[in-house]
């Protein structure tokens, strides 16, 4: 429990709070002035916040979300807010309305994607819906009716435009796709993405409202997150057209094991709620495909898990939380599994001696990559962190994730519900009143 700062019902309070404030009406904005709209995977992890408050209100967040959903089927990265600027870039730099066929005619949206948890949010909806009565019951229960055939497309799109040769891993064509933006991780990768001289002008918003430009990505990051965003806008979104047009294409291994795990949890629902037969058949071989998809890339000793960029031909090694990918998926063999939680707790992440709270660092403090201030270069985060609990929890680890709860409590007990934190100091970074920080102490305490 905290150590300092608030206690548990203060901080439940303090959540409850910030998640009202950045309350717009049918959307949360994923933080206040940083990041004023709806981001895709920010929206599940906040609908999981706000279910133990209001099911109703926890269900309007994802109708929002999915009232965004392209034609094909993809859930886009954001959702903005009507009349809201302060973001860069924005709906004019993107104009998929006006370049590809399947952006819908409604909301302004991004166009490109972030990882697939919504059908973790959906069984906390539908979890939370039975402590209730019937009337509670049937908001979650019709909104399952509602949105079913929409969840599937979702996957489908998933399984099938992002998977097209059948690897059983999600391909990315950006690394804001990961949710993870500058993960060392794909460091290789963009070095490869050369901005060309007609990129069209630009003035980045982010560091306007982080003054300390050692917490954002850097200018030479940005040109190329913006190069590649030119390089989709000439292909129109197309998913066809964007398996050769980009010049950066990673299979990404924790997205595709965040897909296989959330392909489960998703069929296991259809099953419990007499969902069609043929759904949950095809949800339960995506997850099966997926999770092959992901040990494939395991090394055999250690278990770690390794993104495969496309476009090099090979196996990216670095040492961040998604070499835990496979913890999440399940399907090593027990040996490696073993090891692999064994590197997880041990001096190379979570146990390693100077951290301040034994929290998964987004990079291992040890590798060359490492910058302890650096958005997803080396901080703890306290929604990757939910995320491990919740998803050990599932698999039977039931100490492992009061540990990880324990600490992130712990941690959250400043009260500043920090986008991110620097490992060794405990210090809040990025974006303060953060929703989906918010939302994974909620969960906790619930
Ligand atoms: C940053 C994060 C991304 C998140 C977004 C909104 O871009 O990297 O994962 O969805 O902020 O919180």
């Amino acid at each position: 429990m905290p150590d300092r700062g608030f206690t548990p019902t203060q901080l439940a309070a303090r959540a409850a709070y910030l998640l009202r404030g950045n309350d717009l009406g049918t959307m949360t904005t994923a933080a206040p002035r940083l990041y004023p709209h709806m981001w895709s995977w920010d929206a599940a992890f906040v609908a999981v916040g706000l279910a133990p408050l209001s099911v109703e209100r926890a269900v309007v967040e994802l109708d929002t979300l999915l009232s965004a959903q392209w034609r094909n089927g993809m859930i886009p990265h954001i959702v903005y807010a009507n009349g809201v600027d302060g973001y860069f870039p924005g709906p004019g730099r993107w104009q998929c309305r006006e370049l590809a066929d399947a952006a819908p005619a409604g909301p302004d949206t991004s166009g490109i994607t972030q990882p697939p948890v919504h059908a973790i949010a959906v069984q906390r909806i539908l979890d939370h819906s039975r402590r209730h009565g019937r009337s509670t019951r049937a908001v979650a229960e019709e909104f399952l009716d509602r949105r079913w055939g929409d969840l599937m497309r979702w996957h489908r799109w998933l399984a099938h435009a992002r998977d097209p040769k059948f690897d059983g891993r999600i391909t990315i064509y950006h690394g804001w796709e990961s949710g993870m933006d500058n993960s060392p991780r794909w460091d290789r990768a963009y070095a490869r993405v050369t901005p060309g001289p007609d990129l069209p002008p630009y003035v980045r918003a982010d560091t306007q409202v982080i003054a300390d430009p050692s917490q954002r990505p850097t200018d030479v990051e940005y040109d190329r997150y913006l190069w590649l965003l030119e390089e989709m806008r000439r292909a129109r979104y197309d998913d066809y057209e964007l398996t050769t047009a980009m010049s950066f294409a990673v299979q990404d291994v924790f997205v595709s094991a965040v897909f296989a795990l959330a392909c489960d949890v998703l069929s296991q629902i259809g099953e419990e709620h007499a969902r069609p037969r043929a759904d949950v058949r095809e949800l339960s071989e995506w997850a099966d495909r997926f999770r092959s998809g992901v040990i494939a890339t395991a090394d055999a000793r250690s278990g770690a898990a390794r993104d495969f960029d496309l476009r090099a031909d090979r196996l990216v090694h670095t040492e961040t939380s998604a070499m835990f990918a496979p913890l999440l998926c399940g399907g090593l063999p027990r040996d490696a599994e073993r090891q692999l939680l064994r590197t997880f707790e041990g001096p190379r992440f979570c146990g390693h001696p100077d951290l301040r709270y034994a929290l998964p660092p987004s990079t291992s403090p040890v590798s060359g990559d490492f910058r302890a201030r650096e958005y997803w270069r080396g901080p703890v985060w306290p929604v990757l962190s939910w995320l491990f609990s919740w998803a050990f929890a599932r698999r039977g680890w039931a100490e492992r994730a009061a540990t990880l709860r324990t600490e992130g409590l712990r941690q959250a007990a400043d009260g500043t519900f920090a986008e991110y934190y620097e490992p060794f100091t405990g210090e809040p970074l990025g974006s303060m009143q953060q929703s989906w920080t918010a939302a994974s102490v909620l969960d906790w305490l619930g």
